[in-house]
């Protein structure tokens, strides 16, 4: 009875709870703080464009290749890549890349996290009333630079994320998808609404959805693929820890596309929120770079809504209410991906696992937290504590454990077993399956490897 109990909670429990998991692990930070940050900085359209291009070529395909993989194994990233291997067990060590890769990411994507609780507070509170531009920038400086509040926020987040992980696979992440995606759409909506009646919409849609192909460069191209990598969290394997839990009747092709689907979705529709809201005030540009989601759209949502203090109240609010669920969603993947490798590797008891990882990320995150106040001076290789976890994650770990991933379905699994996971046995016709076949074996490695080069920096010269 036990074991029928413990194996039932192994496992999503409806197809459309594993697709709401799935997207709330894709569907985070990426795609309300990155991809308008992205897209201002990039000159609006021509990127949305080539970022949905790289989307279908290149993240689709991998995140296929990551719930293939993780479908087949069925326990956790170590135990996938061995038994996709047909059992090899030098195989199973790339599945520790992605579990290093999940701690350090967690680490520091719950500072940013823990900065959209704050913010979420301070909006409750109706913080953010009647303060002068030069107020918000000053405010952000302080709150990021002050050791007690940023690692104290950033603690809330990692509990909340590990106690849902502890809870378990049906009970915990499931339950919390079921709740938080749905009211993710239904604020996004409601949000782009109200942004959509102010003055500076129409400015802000054509910003959105007149390509200017003339201020395409190449580094503009390289910046989308990236965009594209990030925001489906391809590389970093939480969509194969996921696809362990799925049911052998899910279809797999069809989760991948509803999950591509809906995070581009939300990226988009969080541009339709941001950039007609910053059109509205004169002499405001949507290009203000990261710093544009804490120190610019307070002001905006402040001196847009003004005129009837309750909607900037309300707005404010459901906005940064909308960027903690879409960061939990998230933190949650990241934290199940290592805290199920020592449940499944180590047979530790999940609670236990999941606080244990919880607060291995307390430690590292308190260290990026740290960074941008009393630690700013202390650097490894030129960059503070933050910047560090970014780059080894995002530049190094990311782009290395996909292109290892490509080489390895592509030419170290054996086709029929591929094969058999997206088609579930034969079931299912995949017509597209050629085409994905040779995407994953000539041209997401070559695709891959120059993301990789361009962050090194290698293809610098083709920025301006
Ligand atoms: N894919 C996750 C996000 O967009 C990491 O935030």
């Amino acid at each position: 009875m036990n074991e029928t109990k413990s194996k039932d909670t192994k496992v999503f429990a409806s197809k459309i709870g594993a697709i709401l998991a799935a997207a709330g692990s894709a569907v985070g930070l990426g795609n309300v703080w990155r991809f308008p940050t992205e897209t201002g900085a990039n000159g609006g359209a021509a990127f949305i464009l080539i970022y949905i291009f790289f989307m279908l070529i290149l993240g689709v395909p991998v995140m296929l290749t990551e719930l293939a993989i993780g479908r087949h194994g069925q326990k956790d990233v170590m135990t996938s890549f061995e038994k996709m291997s047909g059992g090899r067990k030098g195989w199973r060590l790339m599945g520790l890349i992605p579990v290093v890769a999940g701690l350090l990411v967690l680490s520091y994507y719950a500072v940013v996290a823990g900065w959209t609780m704050y913010y979420a507070y301070e909006a409750a509170i109706n913080g953010f009333a009647g303060k002068d531009a030069g107020q918000y920038a000053q405010d952000f400086g302080a709150f990021s630079a002050d050791p007690i509040a940023s690692v104290l926020w950033m603690v809330v987040i990692l509990v909340m994320t590990a106690e849902i992980v502890a809870l378990g696979v049906q009970r915990g992440i499931e339950r919390a998808a079921r709740i938080m995606m749905p009211l993710l759409f239904i604020f996004i909506v409601v949000l782009v609404v109200c942004s959509l009646t102010l003055p500076g919409a129409s400015k802000g849609l054509s910003f959105l959805f007149m390509p200017d192909f003339s201020k395409v460069t190449g580094g503009t191209v390289l910046s989308a693929m990236g965009q594209a990598f990030f925001s489906l969290s391809v590389g970093i394997c939480c969509l194969c820890t996921y696809a362990c839990y799925f049911r052998k009747d899910v279809n797999l092709v069809q989760n991948g596309f509803s999950v591509a689907i809906i995070d581009t979705m939300v990226a988009l529709m969080s541009g339709l929120i941001i950039f007609p809201a910053v059109y509205s005030i004169p002499g405001l540009a949507p290009d203000a770079g990261p710093s544009l989601v804490f120190i610019t759209l307070p002001n905006v949502f402040q001196t847009a809504f003004g005129s009837v203090p309750a909607v900037a109240y309300t707005f404010s609010l459901v906005f940064y209410l909308l960027l903690v669920m879409a960061a939990l969603t998230s933190s949650i993947s990241m934290l199940e991906m290592a805290a199920a490798f020592f449940v499944e590797r180590f047979g530790w008891k999940r609670p236990v696992a999941a606080r244990s990882v919880g607060a291995i990320c307390v430690v590292l995150g308190t260290f990026c937290a740290l960074s941008f106040g009393e630690w700013q001076e202390v650097t490894l290789f030129g960059m503070g504590f933050f910047d560090l976890f970014d780059f080894i994650v995002a530049k190094l770990m990311m782009p290395v454990g996909s292109f290892l991933m490509c080489v390895f379905v592509g030419y170290v699994v054996d086709e029929r077993v591929l094969r058999n996971e997206l088609t579930n046995g034969g079931v299912l016709r995949q017509p597209l399956y050629p085409v994905y076949r040779f995407i994953i074996r000539f041209v997401a490695p070559v695709l891959i490897f120059m993301i990789f080069a361009n962050e090194l920096g290698m293809f610098d010269f083709l920025k301006k």
